[in-house]
């Protein structure tokens, strides 16, 4: 159904789009828009001096948005009237935060290069300035995307996992993507930054493969504890709490708090009882330096991810450019 709004799409804005499936490559701007990377990371630093949070509620655009038709800044189009984006989808509704750190580094790149860096670029660049300012690594970014001309919420619906799945679910699905156990493992440590909501961990909780009452059997029982505390049944299940020990730091306590059976996310503990991610989680846990190395890989990887539709520079990141 989707599919149809881009064709129409692409008959009418042939003219005006340049195809997909750019080559992309580390400093593509630095003749168009010299000041583009420094301008963006100045954008993040004031809004993680404002909220760390929001480093890592950036970072998380580029996994929502490279899973459904490649890095293509669909993730960030508003809903039109006949146009169902991807914000509303059930991964990313009452979740996925930030949009206005995007608006905020799209304006400053606007004003002194209009017409000239994607907002699909702007989110790759933003989180990897979101990983570094948390104290993670960073690295050289490619770059050259264009922005698509629309979204789709079955799409997201569909592409991106849920915090419910087991790891052997998650391996296909990466697998999908071209991408490998490790990047699977090294990719889940970005959850050593941010917050979840109750909604995420209550069928965990309470309703363990759909039994009512249930819980999942392996938690660590202080950790259950405060969990039932923090999300009780029938509670309100937008509050929020870390992912890991240290949410605000970039670091591979996620992976400590994994072996400790402390990890929040159902689809993060099952990467500890699955004995071919389980390797990597205990390698991880053990070496920090490894982990670092692994995950910027993924990132480039996941960064590489393109529908080789049309696209387009848009002006305003939550809107599909008038033609
Ligand atoms: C491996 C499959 C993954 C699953 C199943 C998954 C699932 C989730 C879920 C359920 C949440 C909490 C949502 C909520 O309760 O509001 C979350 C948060 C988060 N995810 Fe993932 N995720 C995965 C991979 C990734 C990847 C690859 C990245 C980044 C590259 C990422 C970055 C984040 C971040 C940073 C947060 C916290 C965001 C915030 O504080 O606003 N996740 N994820
Ligand atoms: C939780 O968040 C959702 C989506 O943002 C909202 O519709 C709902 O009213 C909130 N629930 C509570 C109890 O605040
Ligand atoms: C993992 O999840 C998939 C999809 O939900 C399910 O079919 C499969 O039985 C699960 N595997 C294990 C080992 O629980
Ligand atoms: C994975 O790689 C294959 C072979 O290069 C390619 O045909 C396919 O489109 C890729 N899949 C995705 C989802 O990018
Ligand atoms: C538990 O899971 C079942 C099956 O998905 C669902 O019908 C039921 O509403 C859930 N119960 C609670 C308390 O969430």
């Amino acid at each position: 159904m989707c599919i149809h709004v881009l064709v129409l799409l692409f008959l009418f804005n042939l003219y005006s789009s340049t195809s997909a499936e750019t080559p992309l490559k580390p400093g593509y701007y630095s003749q168009s828009c010299p000041k583009a990377e420094i301008t963006v990371r100045e954008v993040m630093k004031k809004a993680m001096t404002a909220d760390p949070r929001n480093g890592a509620s950036v970072m998380r655009l580029q996994f929502h948005d490279c899973f459904v038709n490649g890095c293509d800044g669909s993730v960030l189009l508003d809903d039109t009237p006949t146009m169902l984006g991807e914000k509303n989808s059930l991964p990313n509704i009452g979740s996925l935060r930030s949009f206005e750190v995007v608006d905020e580094a799209k304006a400053a790149v606007e004003k002194i290069c209009p017409g000239v860096v994607s907002c699909a670029d702007i989110i790759i660049m933003a989180a990897r300035d979101a990983v570094a300012l948390s104290g993670g690594p960073t690295w050289d970014v490619k770059l050259g995307r264009k922005d698509s001309l629309t979204a789709c919420q079955k799409d997201s619906d569909d592409g991106v996992p849920s915090g419910q799945s087991n790891a052997s679910f998650l391996i296909d699905i990466f697998k999908y993507f071209n991408l490998t156990v490790q990047d699977l493992v090294a990719l889940s440590g970005s959850h050593s930054i941010g917050k979840a909501r109750c909604f995420s961990v209550t069928p965990r909780l309470y309703n363990y493969s759909d039994v009512p009452g249930q819980p999942d059997p392996i938690f660590d029982p202080k950790y259950k504890q405060t969990l039932e505390k923090i999300c009780p049944l029938n509670g309100d299940e937008n509050v929020t709490l870390g992912l890991d020990a240290t949410p605000q730091s970039f670091d591979n306590q996620y992976f400590k708090d994994l072996i400790d059976i402390k990890g929040f996310l159902h689809s993060d503990q099952t990467l500890n009882t699955n004995p071919v991610t389980r390797e990597y989680v205990l390698l991880y846990s053990k070496d920090q330096q490894r982990f670092f190395k692994d995950f910027v890989e993924g990132m480039i990887r996941l960064g590489d991810l393109q529908s080789g539709r049309p696209g387009e520079i848009r002006k305003n990141c939550r809107v599909v450019n008038a033609h």
